[in-house]
């Protein structure tokens, strides 16, 4: 019972995933990402753009230029965030990220990206550069080809999740491993 229970809680987990990438208000659509960055620790917000329970996949899109870009090169491990504060659960994905840049899956998938999110890659100074205003961190009007060079996907093959759910009389939380085969499921003391 207990270990049809954790498979439940797994696939749960991947399907909400999976639902936060097409639902605009999903708690889940605005992970946080954490990075081994070049100066130690790092996090911030992304979009989560996809979310593939037989892939074992998470993906975000982002600027090549961008810090976290070349953090990877140093250590590609992420750790991804999610908060649900309506039912109170927390999952934290661990895994290794691919960085697709001017390949087959950016190209694929460069064509479904909204225009007004296309301008973003079209700024040009670097994300994180020093501007003396505001305004010059803003897109010009059209530079497709700029937008789609500075185009990249971030793929994360997600090899760890620890599930936590805070509940009003007891808490449960449940680590689940892929172990190359399958997912090994443990309840631990939360
Ligand atoms: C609501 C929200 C959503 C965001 N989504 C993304 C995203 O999908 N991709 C991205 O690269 N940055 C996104 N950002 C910006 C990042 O949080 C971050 O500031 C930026 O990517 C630079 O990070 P870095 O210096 O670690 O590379 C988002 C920020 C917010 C507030």
């Amino acid at each position: 019972m207990s270990s049809d229970e954790l498979r439940t809680i797994l696939e749960q987990t991947w399907s909400g995933l999976a639902k936060a990438v097409d639902q605009v208000n999903h708690p889940w659509r605005f992970p946080a990402l954490g990075t081994q960055g070049l100066d130690g620790p790092d996090v911030r917000t992304m979009v989560l753009r996809s979310a593939d329970a037989v892939a074992r996949q998470l993906t975000a899109q982002t600027d090549i230029r961008s810090t976290k870009v070349s953090g990877f090169r140093k250590d590609p491990r992420v750790a991804w965030h999610f908060f649900d504060p309506q039912t109170r659960v927390q999952v934290r994905a661990h895994g290794r990220v691919t960085v697709h840049h001017d390949n087959e899956v950016t190209r694929a998938t460069w064509t479904a990206v909204q225009e007004a999110n296309k301008r973003n890659y079209a700024v040009p100074p670097a994300p994180g550069s020093p501007i003396d205003d505001p305004s010059l961190g803003q897109a010009p009007a059209s530079d497709k080809a700029a937008a789609s060079a500075n185009f990249a996907v971030l793929s994360s093959g997600i090899t760890f999740i620890d599930w936590l759910q805070l509940g009003d009389e007891w808490h449960r939380r449940a680590q689940f491993t892929w172990t190359g085969g399958d997912w090994r499921c443990a309840w631990v003391a939360p």
